[in-house]
């Protein structure tokens, strides 16, 4: 079933919070994202604005972000009133974008993985290659395709798991739908998404126009290895739960 963000905008914004995320999730994004300053860019899947803002904090400029969901863009655009860094925000489908061929980078932390086949990726993927100039680069996060239900526990400890819906067998399969749980303190929330093969993923890159794609591995901060320690990040580190990956129009 898939996600309604409406009503859980803010318990996934308090679960950017956690410290993997901002320790793992985010520090990798920022190392390869690396120097955004001046460039022209897009952020599809924004959500409430978290990365759409950290962007537009590094200098990249202008910065626009995009999202599906009302609430998520409604949280994103009460951030930009209370505090404005000139990000304007629109409720909408990654997949119809369009602001010709003007964007130095096009960013996305979890948008492909909500493609339930092909066809939707595809459309994304072009969407992100109609956007970028020549040269341009696609920066993005998903879920980790080599992550395996065997492995789907070892979040716990970070405070999330996976989960197969019911009835599902363990051998993954394209579309299959995967149950991430974010466990917060004032309870969890659960959102949907869809197994995707890194074949998969990278013949829509390549079929929208995309090149030179590198796949990459989290890393952990060194501030947040002076404060949980090595071995706090080892079993997240031997089996990942996200990818990372960038490529070039
Ligand atoms: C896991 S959240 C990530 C939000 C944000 N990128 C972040 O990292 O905080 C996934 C977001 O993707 C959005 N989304 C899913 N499919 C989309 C689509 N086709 N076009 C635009 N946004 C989409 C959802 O509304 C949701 O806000």
């Amino acid at each position: 079933m898939s996600t309604d963000y409406d009503r859980i905008a803010r318990e996934y914004q308090a679960s950017k919070l956690q410290p993997w995320r901002t320790h793992v999730e985010r520090h990798t994004l920022l190392e390869l994202l690396g120097d955004v300053r001046g460039l022209s860019t897009l952020d599809l899947a924004c959500g409430e604005g978290y990365y759409t803002r950290l962007l537009r904090k590094l200098c990249a400029q202008p910065v626009v972000g995009v999202d599906l969901s009302r609430g998520m863009i409604e949280l994103a655009e009460a951030q930009e009133a209370a505090q404005p860094l000139g990000i304007a925000y629109h409720a909408g489908d990654a997949r119809a974008v369009d602001l010709g061929p003007s964007r130095d980078l096009v960013f996305a932390a979890y948008l492909l993985n909500y493609s339930e086949d092909y066809d939707q990726l595809l459309a994304m993927c072009e969407a992100i290659a109609r956007n970028l100039k020549p040269g341009g680069r696609f920066v993005t996060v998903n879920n980790q395709p080599n992550d395996p239900p065997s492995n789907f526990e070892t979040g716990r400890a970070y405070g999330y798991s996976k989960r197969l819906e019911a009835g599902r067998s363990e051998s993954l399969r394209e579309g299959d739908p995967i149950v991430w749980s974010f466990h917060l303190p004032e309870g969890s929330i659960e959102v949907t998404n869809y197994y995707l093969t890194e074949a998969t993923v990278e013949c829509a890159l390549r079929a929208a126009g995309l090149q030179n794609i590198r796949w990459h591995l989290p890393r952990v901060s060194p501030t947040g290895l002076q404060e949980f320690g090595e071995s706090h990040w080892r079993p997240l580190l031997a089996c990942p739960p996200i990818a990372f990956l960038e490529c070039h129009r």
